[in-house]
């Protein structure tokens, strides 16, 4: 399983920008358009990019939700998102589809790609479920360009797949294909009909990309065709206190934030890049107390060995950990 590029950032101002376009999609499902609210040129963004958005959770901490971009951003000078309003959210997806309006300015981080297609693929499958279809939106924009052979598959719920099919836009190839409802999608035959050097990539939910991985992996696909963007609240568990023990400070993370976010709470600068547990950007060290590793960057030796974890998605699996911090 690859994992991206695993190149560090630290954390950079972020840009304002005005909501420019509000578009209800379904029930649940809202596209947002973002203009620079200075009136500047956006820099562009390589596919699978994602912008992390600034958002209030109703209780006064900010927190940065990561939305892909579904347009190449310099097409319109328009960042384009498609957020989920979650039932159990923490103040970002509710914040987008209840509160916000058009004219609102919010704060955002430039984008940085952890998912980008593989240049030297003879073929790209890209396989989703639900908002996860959107890398692939601007993955399709990019194979225009470069003249890429690929095929899509959006799994979704039978009342969303008018939604998706209009986004996803299908092409008089048939290279789009909507499978609505458990079943209609028949993951072997798609699987077994690509040619050697095809690259698959995947992205939704953690049941369905792990259902994705396994038969993949049956069927002989080797790890290194294999690429996962993980999405939604994949950092939830059992509270815990992280000990720095370098700046001699007691942190607490709660249930339904992740160790990075409390740690950037407390006002400590992590190296960060897909805040998704697929880069490797964001390591700490741990010099005591077992950890619930959930990244997919660290060796079976390394999570043996017990002294590091990727702050943005592991967690404690007791009650304390100590940090190298
Ligand atoms: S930021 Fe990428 S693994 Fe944590």
């Amino acid at each position: 399983m690859t994992s991206g590029r695993s190149t560090t950032r630290m954390p950079v101002p972020p840009i304002a920008v005005r909501i420019a376009v509000i578009e209800a999609l379904s029930a649940t499902l809202r596209r947002f358009a973002l203009e620079p609210a200075d009136g500047a040129v956006l820099a562009p963004a390589a596919p699978g990019a994602h912008i992390l958005v600034a958002l209030d959770d109703g209780g006064g901490t900010v927190r940065r939700n990561a939305y892909s971009l579904i347009e190449p951003p310099d097409r319109l000078n328009r960042y384009e998102i498609i957020v989920r309003h979650a039932e159990a959210s923490r103040g970002g997806s509710a914040y987008l589809h209840k509160r916000a309006g058009v004219g609102d300015i919010l704060r955002v981080l430039p984008p940085q790609s952890a998912f980008p297609p593989v240049a030297s693929a003879r073929q790209h499958v890209m396989v989703s479920a639900g908002i996860g279809i959107t890398p692939f939106l601007f993955y399709r924009r990019a194979f225009e360009t470069t003249g890429g052979s690929w095929e899509l598959h959006q799994c979704c719920r039978p009342d969303e797949a008018t939604a998706f099919a209009g986004l996803a836009d299908l092409d008089t190839e048939q290279r789009v294909h909507i499978h609505a409802g458990r079943g209609a999608f028949d993951l072997d035959a798609v699987l077994c009909r690509q040619p050697l050097g095809t690259h698959l990539y995947c992205c939704g939910p953690a049941g369905f990309m792990a259902a994705v991985r396994d038969r993949a992996t049956a069927l002989g696909w080797p790890p290194s065709r294999l690429h996962e963007e993980r999405f939604g609240d994949t950092t939830a568990g059992t509270p815990f206190t992280a000990w720095l023990g370098r700046s001699r400070r007691e942190i607490t993370v709660g249930a339904h934030e992740s160790l990075l976010e409390a740690l950037e709470t407390a006002g400590l600068e992590v190296p960060f890049l897909c805040r998704g547990g697929v880069c490797g950007a964001c390591r700490v060290g741990v010099t005591e107390g077992g950890i619930d590793h959930r990244d997919r960057v660290l060796t079976e030796g390394e999570r043996t060995a017990g002294d590091t974890l990727l702050a943005c998605i592991s967690r404690a699996a007791g009650s304390r950990l100590v940090l190298d911090l």
